[in-house]
């Protein structure tokens, strides 16, 4: 078989001839391309996907789901006599939603090695089995997308005030969102529009989107679909991805997932796990923050619930040092920040986001600080450590120093000379005053500032980007003085970034040629609409964190008060567009989940502000002292770094 021929649309062989039963499978997360050692990034051509399948077999309405599965994808199991399950294993006996992805296999093709040996040889592999079929027979026919396993909501709310019709709403339909897989909850829809004769990909689930909805969850003590959602999409991350020939890298995360059921021979059925790692997504963008997103989502769980023991489980480690083994290889890098393409996080689609985004800076770092929390230390782990701290150190030097603007940098900038040729040059950028927009000059208050949008050679990004300041907040990649500044500007800026609807994904919006140029005339992305400057609800909850953790709930209640007033109203939009977010947008979905979970997840944390505290991280001093270029102690030059510090605002 020549390489072309593993080429897979979607990377999968469907049909019942090529599935292999678990039976066959003999390795615990192997790999199909087994060059994990290579230095991956977050490029996406090409790239592709297969997908994991657990079958059905319908019986007089019934259908009983015996996991198997195909070639070269994952299996997942699903355990013995658990609630209306009936599961015949052949061999293994696993408790559901408990244990049963400990013994979970993937079928590996060429060159198979299983991760954990290529992670670190020392590591043991555990839940390595011989014998792995299990074929499982459930009572009931489970549609798909239909919500299981939970019970109507509470009404009194844990302050013990009497929850809102708003509130109620958006229970009803959060949970009416929400996806299972073999019979356990996974997941939660992107969009539940009923309107919609075009869902796209809103009928899948996004890892992004995921996350308000999981914490609505977890404050709301349900656990076991954020648990099945981390270790199903853990799962998904070792998946063969190949497309004309390439693979991305195996930590890889995919943007989303969906569940099919895929009729098979025989009144047979499976219940399939379609991962889209960016192949199928418009664009081809690839989802450099799923990875990000995934970790802190991890680490919240344990905080919240107490579970540490999920981080703990060796198939949970690898996942966390795959993710970071992508952010932390070498490339031609010259900045410590995560170089990306355009629409490799929440504005998926060309805005001229290439390069080093803030949205991804800011959840690289929580990562890394999420990470370093949760790696268990052990002589495999230590020097993945100490690359963190070290990363994690230049990381917020780089973007405290040279991202930070407000009326006094500005001034700098105006004042530049260019062309410096040295180590010691002011202008390290080579930055051209002209490029200060005109917006900027007028609209930068007197008190307060923020970190701008992206930093290149000869290029500053000065756009406002509401998540990547937001997050910058509420993982302390800025200084303290910093995020109260980015606080104290949204204050002072409030028409323009909130408006009537919180929250503006950008701000300004790209206008007229701008817009042809960097957006390439995209018509969704027309000025002060959608990615463009629209008004995102689900930014709330981001927001709330920011100002719990910064001592500002006022502004937050400000926030949410207009939300619950707009959102049950209009049917939950995705977005609103214009200038200050008066109107639906244009081609929004309603419905959308993470603007429900995010407005609950706001209300929720407003109430518990002791389980925000949970989510938020403080300065770290430690970090402020390491450097390790050498410099210092050399004597022969100065180390630029130490130099520069007397202009962070700590
Ligand atoms: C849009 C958004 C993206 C989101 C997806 C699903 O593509 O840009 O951030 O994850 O919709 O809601």
């Amino acid at each position: 078989m020549g390489p072309c021929s593993r080429i897979l649309f979607h990377g999968r062989k469907m049909g019942s001839s090529s599935l292999l039963s678990c039976s066959k499978s003999d390795h615990i997360f192997s790999k199909i391309s087994s060059n994990l050692s290579q230095n991956r990034k977050f490029h996406k051509y090409p790239s592709g996907v297969s997908g994991s399948n657990c079958f059905s077999q319908f019986k007089n309405s019934n259908f009983a789901p015996s996991c198997v599965q195909e070639s070269r994808v994952l299996v997942a199991l699903i355990s013995r006599g658990l609630g209306g399950f009936r599961c015949n294993s052949t061999s293994v006996e696993t408790r559901v939603n408990e244990n049963n992805f400990e013994r979970i296999y993937v079928q590996g093709g060429l060159n198979v090695k299983p991760l954990v040996d290529i992670i670190d040889k020392d590591e043991n592999v555990i839940g390595r089995d011989e014998e792995s079929r299990v074929v499982c027979e459930v009572e009931e026919k489970i549609d798909d997308g239909v919500p299981v396993n939970f019970e109507e909501g509470e009404v009194v709310v844990s302050s013990g005030r009497v929850e809102s019709e708003a509130e109620k709403e958006a229970w009803k339909l959060l949970r009416e969102a929400v996806v299972s897989y073999c019979g356990s909850p996974v997941g939660t829809l992107a969009a539940s529009d009923p309107g919609e004769k075009l869902p796209l990909n809103y009928d899948q689930v996004f890892i992004r989107d995921f996350v308000p909805s999981a914490l609505a969850f977890l404050l709301k003590g349900e656990k076991e679909i954020v648990r099945n959602f981390l270790l199903h999409t853990l799962q998904l991350q070792s998946w063969e991805k190949t497309v004309d020939c390439y693979s991305p890298g195996q930590g890889l995360m995919p943007a989303s997932f969906k569940v099919r059921t895929v009729p098979l021979d025989e009144n047979k059925y499976e219940e399939v796990l379609d991962p889209d790692f960016g192949e199928s997504a418009i664009g081809r963008v690839a989802p450099v923050d799923s990875g990000l997103w995934w970790i802190i989502l991890l680490r919240a769980y344990g905080k919240i619930t107490g579970d540490y023991a999920l981080q703990e489980r060796v198939d949970v480690q690898t996942g966390i040092k795959l993710i970071l083994n992508l952010c932390l290889s070498d490339g031609f890098d010259m900045f410590p920040s995560l170089l990306v393409t355009d629409g490799s996080c929440m504005i998926d689609r060309r805005m001229g986001i290439h390069g080093h985004p803030l949205e991804i800076q800011s959840l690289f770092y929580s990562a890394l600080r999420c990470s370093r929390e949760m790696l268990t230390l052990d002589d495999g782990s230590k020097n993945l450590v100490r690359a963190i701290n070290n990363r994690l150190s230049a990381l917020s030097f780089h973007i405290r120093e040279y991202y930070w603007v407000d009326m006094k940098k500005i001034n700098e900038i105006y004042r530049y000379k260019t062309e410096e040729y040295s180590t010691t040059a002011t202008n390290k950028f080579n930055i051209y005053p002209e490029q200060i927009p005109n917006w900027l000059m007028d609209w930068i208050p007197e008190e307060g500032g923020y970190l701008i949008g992206n930093l290149q050679p000869a290029h500053m990004d000065f756009r406002f980007f509401t998540l990547g300041n937001l997050w910058s907040i509420v993982s302390s990649l800025g200084t303290p003085k910093q995020n109260n500044s980015i606080l104290n500007m949204i204050d002072a800026k409030w028409d323009d970034l909130v408006g009537h609807m919180p929250l503006k994904i950008c701000y300004p919006a790209l206008e007229f040629e701008e817009w042809r140029i960097i957006t390439g005339s995209d018509p969704k992305n027309t000025p002060w609409s959608y990615h463009n400057g629209g008004s995102w609800p689900t930014l709330i909850w981001q927001f709330t964190l920011a100002c719990i953790k910064m001592g500002r709930t006022d502004l937050a209640w400000k926030a949410v008060d207009l939300a619950e007033k707009k959102l049950p109203a209009d049917h939950w939009p995705e977005y609103y567009d214009t200038r200050n977010g008066k109107f639906i947008g244009k081609q929004s979905r309603l419905y959308q989940t993470w603007t429900i979970a995010g407005f609950l997840t706001s209300k929720m944390l407003l109430e518990n502000p002791e389980r925000a505290s949970l989510l938020f991280w403080d300065e770290d001093y430690d970090l402020l002292d390491i450097c390790v270029c050498g410099l210092s102690n050399s004597g022969r030059k100065k180390c630029s770094r130490f130099a520069a510090r007397s202009q962070i605002l700590v």
